[in-house]
C-alpha cells in the first residue's frame, strides 16, 4: 500500500490498457466513493458520474473525443459531468458559472488518485464534442460533461511529464 505521495507521484497518463484485465466491481465502488468524498460548495456535490462499461458505448465516446481510441480500448470510462443548476438553487450565478464546474474537476482529480491506489491508471480527457458525448452518455439538458476517465490496468509504462518550476508558479507574500 503506498502512501498517499507516493501514491500522487505513481499517477501518470496511461493510454494503453491490459486487454482482458476488467476492472474489478469492489475497486470502482471504492474509487466511485473517494470521488464522492472530495469536498464541493456547500457540500451539494453539483456534479454526475456516469460509468460506462458498455464497449460499444466507449466505441462511441472514443469517436466524439476526436478518434482518442485508448477510450475504447479500456475497460471502463467515468464521465463526470457538472450540474450547475444544482449549484445555482443555493449559489447563484456563482454556484452557476464556477462551484459546479469546480465541484465536478475536484471529484474526478480524486478519482483519478484513487484509481492509482486501487493498482490501476487513468487518462483525463477532456478533448471531445460536448453534444456528442452528451448524448452518448444519456446526459440530462443540464449536465455539462468535464472530463472523460479512462480506467484500467496499465499495459505501458508512463512517459516523463515535466512541470514548471516551482518559483514559475508559486509566489510568497
Ligand atoms: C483538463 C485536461 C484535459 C486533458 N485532455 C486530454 C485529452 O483530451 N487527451 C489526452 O490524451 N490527455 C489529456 N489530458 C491529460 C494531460 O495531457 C496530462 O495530464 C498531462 O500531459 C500531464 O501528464 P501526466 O498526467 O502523465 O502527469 C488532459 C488533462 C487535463 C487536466
Amino acid at each position: 500500500m503506498w502512501d498517499f505521495f507516493e501514491t500522487v507521484h505513481h499517477r501518470h497518463s496511461i493510454r494503453k490498457y491490459q486487454t482482458g484485465a476488467p476492472v474489478e466491481m469492489e475497486k470502482l465502488n471504492a474509487i466511485l466513493e473517494t470521488a464522492c468524498a472530495a469536498p464541493s460548495a456547500g457540500d451539494i456535490q453539483a456534479y454526475h458520474i456516469t460509468v460506462v462499461r458498455d464497449e460499444q458505448t466507449r466505441e462511441k465516446l472514443a469517436e466524439a473525443a476526436s478518434r482518442q481510441r485508448f477510450l475504447a480500448e479500456a475497460p471502463v470510462v467515468l464521465v463526470f459531468s457538472a450540474e450547475p443548476v444544482r449549484s445555482a438553487a443555493r449559489f447563484g450565478e456563482r454556484g452557476a458559472s464556477i462551484y459546479a464546474l469546480q465541484d465536478a474537476t475536484i471529484a474526478a482529480a480524486y478519482a483519478q488518485l484513487a484509481i492509482v491506489a486501487a493498482g490501476m491508471a487513468s487518462t483525463w480527457v477532456g478533448e471531445f464534442d460536448e453534444p456528442r458525448v452528451r448524448e452518448i452518455a444519456g446526459l440530462e439538458a443540464d449536465q455539462i460533461p468535464l472530463s472523460l476517465l479512462s480506467v484500467g490496468y496499465p499495459a505501458e509504462v508512463a512517459g516523463l511529464s515535466p512541470r514548471r518550476h516551482l518559483d514559475d508558479i508559486v509566489s510568497w507574500r
